[in-house]
C-alpha cells in the first residue's frame, strides 16, 4: 500500500493546501494529513480546530484522513506506516527551506522520501500567514480559504 503523510501547521487550511491534498491523494492509496502540535508557535487555531476544519474540507476525499501529531515528522510518518512526505512548493522562496527539511528528514530516516508538488499557479501566492493578516485588517479572504474556514477565521479574530 502506498501511503503518504502531508505534514504542516494548517493554521488555517487554505485553497493552496487543499489543492496539494487533492492532487497527492490521487497519487497514493492513503494520504494522512498531519497537523503539527507546535509548542514553539502560538497558532491562531488550536490543533483540534485545525484538524476539524481539515476534516470538513476533505470529507469527500475517501482516501484522506487527518491526524494531529507532535515531535518529528519522520517519526509520525513511521508511526503511520507511510513512506512518503508530501510538501507543496509555491515559489523558489519555499525551495531552500523545503530542501533543507527534505535532506534533514532523509538523513534521519532513509526509507522516507519527500514528494514535492508544485502548487497550482492560481494559489501560489496564498499562505496561512497572509490569510490571517488580510482577515485581521478586515479584508476579504473568500478567494484564499474554503467557505467554512472564512467564518471561523473572522470569528477567531473578533474574539482576539
Ligand atoms: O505548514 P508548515 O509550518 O510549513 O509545516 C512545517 C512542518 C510541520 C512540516 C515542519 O515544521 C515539521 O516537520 N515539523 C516537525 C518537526 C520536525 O520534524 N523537524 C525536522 C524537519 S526540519
Amino acid at each position: 500500500m502506498r501511503r503518504a503523510v502531508y505534514p504542516g501547521s494548517f493554521d488555517p487550511v487554505t485553497f493552496g493546501h487543499l489543492d496539494i491534498i487533492e492532487r497527492s491523494a490521487n497519487l497514493v492509496d492513503e494520504l494522512i494529513v498531519g497537523v503539527l502540535i507546535n509548542h514553539a508557535k502560538t497558532p491562531l487555531f488550536s490543533v483540534e480546530e485545525r484538524v476539524k476544519m481539515l476534516q470538513e474540507v476533505t470529507h469527500e476525499i475517501s482516501n484522506v484522513r487527518v491526524e494531529a501529531f507532535s515531535g518529528l515528522s519522520v517519526d509520525f510518518v513511521k508511526q503511520c506506516n507511510a513512506n512518503f512526505i508530501v510538501r507543496g512548493l509555491r515559489a523558489t522562496t519555499d525551495f531552500e527551506y523545503e530542501l533543507q527539511m527534505a535532506h534533514t528528514n532523509r538523513s534521519m530516516n532513509q526509507t522516507i522520501d519527500t514528494l514535492f508538488l508544485t502548487t497550482n499557479l492560481k494559489y501560489a501566492y496564498i499562505s496561512s500567514t497572509i490569510v490571517k493578516e488580510v482577515a485581521f485588517y478586515g479584508g476579504d479572504i473568500t478567494h484564499f480559504v474554503p467557505e467554512v474556514v472564512v467564518g471561523r477565521v473572522q470569528e477567531k479574530i473578533r474574539e482576539k
